[in-house]
């Protein structure tokens, strides 16, 4: 058991791990949110980033998705062990392919795969499952993905919340505009690197 944010996080070999370094997703999100907003978090693991956000605001209706199912089994064990059990929807999904599209978020939070694949030999050393660290085109892939068919699932004035890694600041530049988003601010981690972006789709 560890501590993530404000929360007791249990893991198996088939989760990934928290990083520290993602509890900062979980502040910058704090600050967009209003209390009994709709939030999804894609690509939830452990639920480490659903659970604290509850624990935070109780009155926000999160759904979380992954999809692997031993993830869900594990957020949702982790949700029970912090008493939010019945605060979160947990569906396994592939990104957005199990959602109801006529449900839409006010925001949509995610820490997907980022890592390149091309560059996999370097990271020999991780245990996490390889499908929760590595993207295809420079680790741009999932990211991609998940802009292209986010509108969709956001309100009028929403916001999707993504961690990434430094080496894609300049991509989101070039392809937001193709999906009618806009870039808010992109946040820094405790080394001064580019990490987090906030997009809005008004
Ligand atoms: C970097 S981990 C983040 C886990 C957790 N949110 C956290 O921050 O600790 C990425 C997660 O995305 C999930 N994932 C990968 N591909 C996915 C897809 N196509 N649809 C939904 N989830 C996916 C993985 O199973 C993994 O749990």
């Amino acid at each position: 058991m560890s501590l993530f944010y404000n929360s007791n996080i249990e893991i198996n070999e088939k989760i990934f791990e928290p990083r520290e370094e993602t509890e900062k997703i979980v502040d910058i999100t704090l600050k967009y949110l209003k209390d009994k907003m709709d939030i999804l978090e894609l690509g939830t693991g452990s639920g480490a980033i659903s659970i604290s956000l509850i624990k935070k605001m109780p009155n926000l209706n999160i759904t979380a998705t992954d999809i692997s199912v031993e993830a869900i089994k594990c957020a949702r064990k982790n949700s029970v062990k912090n008493n939010v059990n019945e605060k979160i929807d947990f569906i396994k999904s592939d990104w957005f392919n199990k959602l109801d599209s006529n449900l839409k978020y006010d925001i949509i939070v995610s820490n997907p795969p980022y890592i390149p694949i091309e560059n996999k030999k370097l990271y020999k050393d991780l245990r996490d499952p390889k499908n929760s660290l590595f993207a295809k085109d420079y680790g741009f892939f999932e990211i991609k993905n998940i802009l292209e068919q986010s509108s969709e699932f956001m309100k009028k004035k929403a916001f999707l919340i993504l961690e990434h890694s430094h080496h894609h600041t300049l991509q989101f530049d070039q392809v937001l505009r193709d999906y009618n988003l806009k870039k808010v601010i992109t946040e820094q981690d405790i080394y001064g690197y580019d990490r987090f972006t906030v997009i809005k789709n008004f």
